[in-house]
């Protein structure tokens, strides 16, 4: 398949974010969007007429029998990425798993083994490595020489997740849900293994998790300050980024601004583009030209920030 420009894509689950994915891919010149896999027969419908895509299946191995596929792109509810992913990966099949490939190190290094055994390349969802306004902070801080200090911050209310069939295990472990996304960028920025982690886990409000807190130091001596809260009625994601001389300050991840040597500076995103769009063109880019998945997150790395998530939960009340 390396090297061959038009790429088959099939897609596995058909809810809201795989439209955004569906949607990115069908942007890109020489994809395929060539069929739908879920249990649900009006999600899959529904995708399908909007993309015009003619195959939809309930059962992914029966997609997978009938057609040959270049891609898999997994977007199921959160504690069953680690088994929807399984097929493709199983048969060799390149996938673009949505977070979290799994909660535990255990599954997702499975997931991983699975993947060298079988030659798919997998890369895991996390697209605040391609956030256009994170890329340009890093690379403003960057020029003015090392990075000192991160903080991280994922805010949610934890509403959004009742009701819809998530695991129990899933729900006490909210932070691999929208959080992941922080502490996985804050280890990618800091582009050092984790030295040691400080944290705190509570249950306040809700009868799961719903405080994290912690301080995560880096064995390149960057320290990192990581806060994940459920308790709020809102959401709200930003990041702080330190360097000598400069800060960035990111809100949203969708607005941003530099401190230079004391004096407030406009930043610029990177793109236009939103961060999956980026994330899925490089994938499919990736896929054709046989590069690495970096600065995506490929399934190796995706183990280790799985472990920091582990260790974020490690001291819970
Ligand atoms: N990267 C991001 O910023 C971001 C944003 C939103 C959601 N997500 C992630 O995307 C994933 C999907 O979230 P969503 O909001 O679309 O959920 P959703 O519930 O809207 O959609 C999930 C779909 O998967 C289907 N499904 C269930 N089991 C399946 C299986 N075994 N095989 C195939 N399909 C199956 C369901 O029927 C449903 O249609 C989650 O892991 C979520 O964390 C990521």
């Amino acid at each position: 398949m390396r090297g061959v420009q038009n790429l088959r894509v099939g897609f596995v689950g058909a809810g809201r974010r795989a439209v955004h994915h569906v949607r990115a891919f069908h942007e890109i010149d020489g994809v395929e969007l060539v069929a739908v896999s879920d249990p649900v027969e009006l999600a899959r419908q529904s995708v399908m007429e909007e993309f015009g895509i003619d195959h939809g299946y309930a059962d992914t191995e029966m997609m997978l029998d009938q057609h040959d596929l270049e891609a898999i792109v997994v977007a199921a509810p959160p504690h069953l990425n680690v088994v929807a992913a399984k097929p493709s990966v199983e048969r060799g099949i390149d996938t673009l798993v949505e977070k979290p490939p799994g909660i535990t190190t255990e599954e997702v290094s499975e997931l991983a083994d699975l993947a060298a055994k079988s030659g798919a390349r997998v890369m895991v969802g996390l697209d605040r490595r391609f956030n256009p306004w994170i890329t340009a902070g890093v690379r403003a801080v960057r020029g003015r020489g090392p990075i000192r200090q991160l903080v991280g911050e994922f805010h949610k209310d934890p509403a959004e997740f009742f009701g819809r069939g998530l695991s129990e295990d899933m729900l006490d472990a909210l932070v691999f849900e929208s959080p992941i996304h922080t502490f996985d960028i804050l280890r990618h920025i800091a582009d050092s293994e984790v030295a040691t982690v400080s944290a705190h886990a509570a249950r306040r409000r809700i009868q799961y998790r719903d405080v994290h807190a912690a301080m995560i130091m880096f064995e390149n001596g960057i320290v990192a300050q990581f806060t994940a809260n459920y308790t709020t009625g809102g959401r709200l994601e930003r990041y702080e980024i330190h360097g000598d001389g400069i800060s960035a300050y990111l809100e949203g991840v969708s607005e941003g601004w530099l401190l230079v040597d004391g004096e407030r500076q406009e930043l610029k995103p990177d793109s236009e583009a939103r961060s999956w769009e980026l994330q899925n063109r490089h994938f499919a880019d990736c896929l054709r030209s046989g590069a690495d998945f970096s600065p995506g997150c490929d399934i190796s790395d995706a183990v280790k920030t799985i472990a920091l998530g582990e260790q974020l939960l490690s001291h819970t009340e």
